[in-house]
């Protein structure tokens, strides 16, 4: 191990993160990013399984800490085979129990590994590897990537987390004042930070982003640690984050919250012309400088080639077998809540199309759906609901029939 391996390991042995108390029941709720049905379908268009003739994915959790991702990983992709790896003891023994006791084991083959991404040599590769917060905490991020990007299967994806230095300037700030004032990544560190950080004046902009922004998520010790006395991270900006994807080889596939990626958040009119004629990484820049409290970047990249389906055809979607997301709440139903739990209403039409298929065998092909709807009419619900995040589609698999 590195020196500063050592140093993030036994920070974690300290502080293992996150967190979150063990639940004798599966994780609350879903995160869309690490279903891999319905990151496969944002990323390319379509349902994996198809195109790779497989049924369970092959998942890597990198820098699993204390297993709360290991655990939605294993509900959200079941059957899967799954190896999640630290670096820290503590947090490992956490995961473990964490999934012992939420039933995991049941619902996917998991194994847990002490190992350093660094080390972890040739593996069978992955179709899906998540790895969030763990990257930034390496001397040099890119050779993890690589490593990440060994692992991977061409066509399969990689989740990630890393800091973005703009939204994390206030928290910087402290992080400088701590380390100056000497204090460390133990109990000792935590109480007087909190305290310096309670004791400012009432105003100072300091204190006022810790108890608007940051303490509510600091409620135990661990993630006050966690954020204002970690011993090694690096932060990113739009330009060193694509510089690092660029060397990697991987193909950006898109971020996990692309509304917030969006000009028209910020610009109007001329300006927003203006913008949207710049060159991408230019336009995301402009965001990044526009949104002050972006802190981190959440985002796929893919081992190339990943086959893209843009479904604008009709005779094309019509020809595809549909299956109902797993990251939906609220169906059978026609008020649901979509991927990113933002309300969504279906009108009867579309709630009757997703009735019938719901009912009908899987490999039954849209067209084929017993529905009195024509075909453009049935082309565009289809569309709409996949665009939606709804309805995820396999490619027919063989275009001829
Ligand atoms: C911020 S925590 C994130 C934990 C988990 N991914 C989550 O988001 O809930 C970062 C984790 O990465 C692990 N880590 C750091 N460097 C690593 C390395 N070289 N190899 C494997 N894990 C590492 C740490 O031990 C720690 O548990």
């Amino acid at each position: 191990m590195s020196d500063t391996t050592k140093l993030v390991s036994s920070f974690y042995d300290r502080f293992p993160f996150p967190g979150e108390p063990l639940l004798d029941c599966k994780p609350p709720g879903y995160i869309w990013s690490m279903c891999f049905d319905a990151v496969y379908s944002a990323c390319s268009g379509a349902l994996y399984e198809n195109l790779q003739a497989k049924n369970s994915p092959r998942i890597l959790d990198a820098g699993c800490g204390t297993g709360v991702s290991t655990d939605y990983l294993a509900f959200l992709n079941p059957d899967s085979e799954i190896l999640a790896i630290d670096i820290s003891e503590q947090a490992l023994s956490i995961a473990s129990e964490r999934l012992r006791r939420s039933g995991a084991f049941a619902i996917s083959n998991i194994t847990f590994e002490k190992v350093s991404i660094l080390e972890i040599g040739e593996r069978k590769p992955f179709d899906f590897i998540n790895s969030i917060g763990m990257l930034h905490h390496l001397q040099e991020p890119y050779i993890g990537l690589a490593e990440l990007a060994e692992l991977l299967k061409p066509g399969g994806i990689i989740h990630l987390l890393l800091y973005a230095e703009g939204g994390r300037v206030e928290i910087n700030r402290i992080k400088k004042v701590l380390k100056i004032i000497g204090l460390q990544g133990n109990d000792d560190g935590v109480s007087l930070g909190k305290s310096l950080l309670r004791d400012l004046p009432e105003n100072n902009r300091l204190r006022k982003h810790y108890f608007d922004m940051v303490a509510s998520l600091c409620d135990d010790d661990k993630s006050f640690a966690d954020i204002y006395l970690h011993p090694f991270e690096i932060n990113f900006n739009i330009s060193s984050l694509f510089e690092l994807i660029d060397k990697s080889g991987l193909e950006f596939a898109g971020f996990t919250n692309p509304n917030v990626w969006e000009l028209q958040r910020f610009l109007q009119g001329e300006l927003l012309l203006r913008g949207r004629s710049l060159p991408l990484i230019q336009q995301l820049q402009l965001i990044e400088d526009l949104d002050p409290d972006l802190d981190h970047f959440e985002f796929f990249l893919a081992k190339p080639p990943l086959p893209k389906f843009e479904w604008s055809e009709d005779s094309e979607i019509l020809r595809t077998c549909g299956r109902i997301s797993p990251c939906v709440s609220g169906w059978p139903g026609q008020d649901l809540l979509d991927q990113e739990m933002n309300p969504l209403t279906l009108d009867s039409k579309a709630y009757k199309f997703l009735k019938i298929l719901q009912d009908c065998p899987q490999e039954t092909q849209l067209v084929d759906l017993p529905l009195d709807f024509s075909s453009e009419e049935m082309a565009s619900i289809a569309r709409d609901l996949h665009r939606r995040n709804v309805l995820l589609l396999s490619p027919c698999r063989n275009p001829a029939t």
